[in-house]
């Protein structure tokens, strides 16, 4: 979607009274539960609960009905986020059933993209990284960490909270 067009329907989300939002990477395991847990904390901790309709999904179908990686929820957990996500493949109805649809990484995003039934589910689709503050901007993506070590899985926890916190403040404001 064009940059305005794209701000202006994000902008029309602050009028809704409730906000969908889908996290997407590719396996459903590491970042997008993570993203999803996340976020849930951060509209929970502002006591607007009701408002939010929060999931995740992955482009892949490696982990259907798994638990997050371990990995992901031990570091998770030390934050005091407990990851109970059910691993599930992308589906045609989340386009509709969702407001925004965000992916991970640019690879996510094309493989959405090719996924999208049609140009309105199309223009649903963002990348995290819009999300990232200024203390971020080195990073463009968020990070598959499945083949990394700790600082791979901190380092995604690091760059969700703060994507996390931003879009929550922005898609809050009236
Ligand atoms: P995620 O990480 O996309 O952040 O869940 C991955 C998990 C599993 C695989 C790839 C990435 N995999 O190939 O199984």
């Amino acid at each position: 979607m064009h940059k305005k067009t794209h701000n202006k329907y994000l902008s029309g989300l602050c009028d809704k009274k409730t906000i969908r939002v889908l996290f997407v990477c590719l396996g459903n395991i590491c970042r997008s539960p993570a993203a999803e847990g996340i976020m849930k904390d951060v509209v929970k901790k502002n006591g607007d609960e009701s408002r939010w309709i929060i999931d995740s999904a992955g482009t892949g179908d490696y982990h259907i009905g798994d638990l997050p990686d371990y990995r992901m929820r031990t570091h998770a957990q030390r934050r005091g986020l407990n990851l109970t996500h059910r691993c599930r493949q992308i589906k045609e109805a989340d386009f509709d059933d969702f407001d925004i649809i965000i992916a991970m990484d640019a690879s996510n995003e094309r493989n959405l993209r090719r996924l999208a039934p049609t140009p309105e589910a199309e223009d649903k689709i963002m990348q995290m990284s819009e999300w990232f503050g200024d203390r971020e901007t080195r990073y463009d993506h968020v990070p598959d960490p499945y083949y990394e070590g700790a600082e791979g899985f901190e380092l995604v926890l690091d760059l969700l909270e703060d994507a996390c916190s931003n879009m929550y403040k922005a898609l809050s404001a009236k």
